[in-house]
């Protein structure tokens, strides 16, 4: 089992502080304000305790269940406490019309977080596309299920007129384009359209859209099919 602070006292904290105890694990709550921590932790149970904001947290792992202007502050306010700790941030970054980040494309909270965080301390991002009415399902045994975001599958076709190196390039580029699962889509199929006559299917996929074992099993039937195969043993 586990040892797990919370930061944050608010519907997430409570959801997953109540799942965390139900596993057994070892749970601390902090927060701003010292009497909503106190009451979270009392209504946790199992064990659960309160520290002092800002004091080294009793957690191994410390989940920043906090809305997201707050998380970088928080974890630079809470500085060398945070050595050696893993960090899961939670936050949503949405703008204030809720239509976009708050923040650009090149980066992401979590990289704010590392940035300011110890060296020694790792940080690792979970939960936010995630809704609480989600991971309370877990807590009844329910299939955990992720929330989609954008479309299910978006498609596109680029007619590239190139020579074979900057095809190659443009390949390269598009391999190494993320998918992003607050902004989705969470599946994307390309097709690049070479001059030459040739076509690259390039098919990104997040594991939120498609477990790894059920995306082998596809890439193995679609690659039987395309070659002529056998795809009903894929
Ligand atoms: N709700 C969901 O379904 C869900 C699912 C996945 C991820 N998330 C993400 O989880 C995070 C928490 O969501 P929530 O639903 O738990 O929100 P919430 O119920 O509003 O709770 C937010 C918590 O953050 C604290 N807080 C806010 N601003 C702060 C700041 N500047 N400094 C320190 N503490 C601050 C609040 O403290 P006070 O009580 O003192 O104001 C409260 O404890 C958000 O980033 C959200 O995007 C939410």
């Amino acid at each position: 089992m586990s040892s797990i602070t919370l930061i944050g006292t608010g519907n997430m904290a409570r959801t997953i502080g109540t799942l965390a105890v139900a596993g057994g694990n070892t749970v601390e709550v902090m927060g701003r304000d010292q009497s909503k921590a106190d009451d979270l932790a009392k209504a946790l149970g199992g064990g659960a305790t309160t520290g002092k904001r800002g004091a080294v947290p009793a957690g191994d792992i410390v989940i920043t269940a906090l809305l997201y202007d707050g998380v970088v502050p928080v974890v630079a306010e809470y500085g060398d406490a945070l050595a050696g700790k893993v960090i899961v941030d939670i936050s949503n970054p949405f703008n204030p019309t809720f239509d976009g980040l708050a923040h650009s494309e090149q980066t992401s909270i979590a990289q704010q977080v590392a940035k300011v965080a110890p060296a020694s301390a790792s940080v690792v991002k979970a939960f936010n596309t995630t809704a609480a009415a989600r991971v309370r399902r877990h807590e009844q045994r329910w299939r955990f299920e992720p929330v989609p975001f954008g479309a299910e599958m978006h498609v596109e076709r680029h007619d590239i007129a190139a020579s074979s190196a900057a095809a190659g390039r443009r390949r390269s580029t598009e391999r190494a384009r993320p998918v992003d699962p607050v902004t989705g889509p969470l599946a994307r199929a390309t097709l690049l359209m070479f001059q030459a006559g040739v076509a690259d299917l390039i098919l990104a996929v997040h594991h939120l859209a498609c477990p790894p074992a059920s995306a082998q099993r596809w890439l193995t039937r679609l690659r039987l099919a395309s070659t002529g195969g056998d795809d009903r043993r894929g």
